[in-house]
């Protein structure tokens, strides 16, 4: 069963995400052989409709109950709408909003004490690429430092940062080694991400070693992201 999450970072709106979802739920109900995720904005939350193979989560929350911590929200605001899902360390918030890893870290094992499905992001800059595949592991391997990697209920995403939003995906060849080393290692649902589109997801999905794909531009039309889906329902 694959596993495709529509990451819309800060894309649409309240009424265009209750859109959205609406399409997704209508779709999903009589196809129920892909585990879906969206993460849409914070201000989009809501009391949607519940699938079991649909899942509605946080790009980003803090880690505490509430408290004094403006311009954050935390697992009361979540709690209003049943959020247990949330992305943590991916490239935007690691690389603009300057998450370190020990913050990264501190906010895994606070979720995981929740319990949530953590969607745990890793990936290397292309300078580090451009040093091999030694040094692109190492620093792969430094970003699940004070990670808990047999989390039951972790879901790991590889999304390289020179392929996110960049247009550039990553080739097939480049994609195997990478998770195959992963997998090697971590015995976890390990997803893509970076450029996939409907033209190139059913080839990433259909590599070993990948479960599924984390979409960020590609997923932020709803019948595009039906169609991914669709493509990569037999896989
Ligand atoms: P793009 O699909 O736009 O490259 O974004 C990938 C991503 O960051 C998903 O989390």
């Amino acid at each position: 069963m694959p596993i495709i999450a529509a990451n819309f970072k800060t894309n649409h709106t309240r009424a265009s995400t209750a859109k959205y979802v609406s399409l997704l739920s209508k779709y999903l109900k009589t196809n129920s052989t892909t585990e879906v995720y969206v993460f849409p904005p914070l201000t989009a939350l809501d009391q949607y409709e519940t699938l079991a193979n649909f899942t509605l989560g946080v790009q980003n929350a803090y880690p505490a109950k509430n408290g004094s911590f403006t311009g954050e929200i935390g697992t009361e605001q979540l709690d209003e709408f049943n959020i247990k899902t949330i992305l943590i360390g991916h490239s935007e918030r690691r690389h603009i909003l300057k998450e370190t890893q020990e913050s990264i870290a501190q906010k895994f094992h606070y979720f995981k004490t929740l319990n949530y499905k953590i969607i745990y992001c890793i990936g290397e800059p292309l300078e580090v690429k451009n040093e091999g595949l030694d040094k692109t592991l190492e620093y792969l391997w430094a970003q699940l430092e004070g990670i808990d990697t047999n989390y039951e209920n972790l879901i790991l995403a590889y999304e390289p940062v020179w392929a996110i939003g960049t247009g550039v995906t990553a080739t097939l060849e480049e994609i195997q080694s990478i998770h195959t080393a992963i997998k090697k290692v971590i015995g976890k649902p390990l997803l893509y991400g970076g450029s996939v589109n409907l033209g190139n997801v059913e080839k990433i999905c259909a590599l070993p070693n990948v479960d599924g794909a984390l979409i960020g531009t590609a997923s932020w039309i709803a019948e595009d992201f039906i169609k991914i889906i669709e493509n990569t329902k037999e896989l």
